[in-house]
């Protein structure tokens, strides 16, 4: 060194720069090792014996979120069997415990409001794209009443209603959808499933005119809302990037039609839709306030975003999961011949309840593909956990992860098998749970009542005070759609394999990896 510094001239100080540049890199990567030495040192010498083991990671704040980031599910069942149902791990800097299991699911889920809670975590990510004073930009009391209005809205009246739009909906699309021109083909089927999702979802739920929007401007909008939800906006939400501006200006505009859209319909006055969207203009809070027309918009928004990435997921695995199983859909197709008659007439919500087995499918699928791997809560004061040694401190994330229970063999025989007759009485394969939830004892946080206990290890639709309202509405639109599609086509892998398409976790809600294709056939009718 010293001696360097004694030489001159142009290439001394080109030397030098290069020293200055390694004497950087090496202080950097001494940081480095100095920084991952005391991080593993820590982990092995400082384990605290009443917080749960830590999963073992070289770097802090990176810690496992790539492990995790890659495959939640493999990085949860991996996890499980080196450390039970309850562990630690670092993600993005932050110490996130992972309680697994029936015990768990009740612990996380139905924690007390004291204890745990979902709109810390979820708010930077959804405010911008539902909009301020829903959901989670207020209190959860109003979040819970917000629900009630929502929920009351999805009565059976209102399903008969929409039974028939959705079955038209679903028609028209493989009327008019270049992809299933002809006969037969081959189509990449997620980016359809998201269409009839939102077509469908719009329409019953949001009324013809919202509907008709969806072919001009609101289709675009709402994808630019949906960039919104990448996971880096848990941080960057903020961040003045392209995306953000985008879904800034698509959230003030969505707003806008649905508030103008209020307007026309309180001038012409009509009462007898059956849409949330009425139902929601004539609701009043507790203390008296009328729903305020942003407020109304705003739910429109977050219902349609619940429930698109969720319900398109979902029909998308549905559809792979048939072209993989063609004896399940000649099964489906006679499970409709033999109940509603040969000439299979127009489809109502009653005919819904004569076919078990397209209710299986739903029901199935979602043991297998739920769309939200993970639910987050913020834990708000320390929480013993009931049989352990093991205190929950305030640093903490907690996370639930219904799906290791649902892919469990204790309760679900031969479980990464999809086989949707499972779930009927007689099979060898019956899930070893009680899927009779009548005779549970109930509560009500507000939106109606919900089942007390949060043991079951099949939640595919969350529980407690959080539990999804959507529920019904989904079950309809996508009983639904199957029917609709087993009427119209035969379908089967493009190889006419058995196998089925991984899955893709880079967003908050997992989906099937594109290109996901199926071969169609249109049946002879
Ligand atoms: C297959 C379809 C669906 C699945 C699997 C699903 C799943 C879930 C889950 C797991 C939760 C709990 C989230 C948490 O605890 O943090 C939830 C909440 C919710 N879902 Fe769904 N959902 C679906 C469809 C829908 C639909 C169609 C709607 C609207 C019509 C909807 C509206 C909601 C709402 C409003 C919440 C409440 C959020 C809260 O209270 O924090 N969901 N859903
Ligand atoms: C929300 O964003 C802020 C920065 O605006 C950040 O400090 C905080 O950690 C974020 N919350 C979560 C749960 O990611
Ligand atoms: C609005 O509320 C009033 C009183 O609760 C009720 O009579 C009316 O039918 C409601 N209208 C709609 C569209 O729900």
């Amino acid at each position: 060194m010293g001696l360097l510094q004694d030489v001159t001239g142009p290439l001394s100080q080109h030397m030098s720069q290069l020293s200055t540049a390694s004497q950087v890199g090496v202080v950097a990567v001494s940081i480095v090792v100095v920084s991952v030495v005391l991080n593993v040192l820590n982990q092995i010498l400082f384990k605290k014996s009443n917080e749960p083991p830590v999963v073992f990671h070289w770097f802090p704040l990176i810690g496992s979120t790539i492990t995790y980031g890659m495959d939640p599910p493999r990085f949860f069942k991996e996890n499980r069997a080196k450390h039970g149902d309850i562990f630690t791990f670092i993600l993005l800097g932050k110490k996130t415990t992972v309680y697994v299991g029936p015990a768990g699911n009740e612990f996380i889920l139905n924690g007390k409001i004291k204890d745990v809670c979902a709109e810390d975590i979820y708010t930077n990510l959804t405010t911008p794209v539902f909009g301020k004073d829903v959901v989670y930009d207020c209190p959860n009391a109003k979040l819970m009443e917000q629900k009630k209005f929502m929920k009351f809205a999805l009565t059976t009246t209102a399903f008969q209603s929409y039974v028939p739009i959705i079955a038209n909906e679903v028609a028209d699309y493989f009327k008019k959808c270049p992809d299933f021109k002809g006969q037969s083909g081959i189509v990449n089927i997620p980016k359809n499933m998201a269409q009839i999702t939102i077509f469908t979802a719009s329409h019953s739920l949001q009324g013809s005119e919202i509907r008709r929007k969806f072919d001009e401007t609101l289709a675009d909008l709402y994808h630019d809302l949906d960039m919104g939800f990448t996971p880096v906006n848990f941080m960057l939400h903020w961040a003045p990037l392209p995306w953000n501006s985008r879904r800034d200006h698509a959230q003030r505009t969505v707003a806008k039609i649905y508030m103008d859209t209020i307007k026309e319909r309180r001038a012409a006055g009509e009462t007898d839709s059956q849409d949330i969207m009425w139902h929601l203009m004539n609701s009043t809070y507790k203390n008296g306030v009328k729903v305020p027309d942003h407020e109304i918009a705003h739910m429109m928004i977050a219902l349609l975003m619940a429930g698109q990435h969720s319900s398109s997921s979902t029909s998308s695995w549905i559809m792979l999961r048939l072209a993989s199983r063609p004896d399940i859909v000649e099964a489906l197709y006679q499970e409709q011949v033999d109940a509603l008659g040969a000439d299979l007439p127009p489809l109502s919500y009653e005919d819904l309840a004569k076919l078990p087995l397209n209710q299986a499918i739903i029901k199935e699928t979602l043991r297998l593909h739920a769309p939200i791997h993970s639910i987050l809560r913020a834990v708000k004061s320390p929480m013993p956990v009931p049989g352990t040694k093991y205190v929950i401190p305030t640093s903490h994330t907690l996370l639930s992860a219904g799906g290791v229970s649902a892919t469990d063999p204790t309760y679900f025989p031969e479980p990464d098998l999809w086989e949707p007759t499972r779930w009927s009485k007689d099979s060898p394969l019956t899930p070893r749970i009680n899927t009779n939830t009548e005779d549970e004892e109930k509560i009500d946080y507000g939106y109606g009542l919900v089942s007390k206990g949060a043991y079951s290890p099949y939640l595919p639709f969350g529980a407690g005070r959080h539990r999804c309202i959507g529920e019904q509405f989904a079950n309809v639109q996508l009983q639904t759609i199957t029917a609709m599609v087993v009427r119209e086509f035969k379908i089967r892998n493009p190889d006419g394999s058995n196998k089925v398409i991984g899955t893709d976790y880079a967003s908050l809600f997992s989906r099937p990896l594109e290109p996901a294709n199926i071969y169609w056939e249109r049946r002879q009718r």
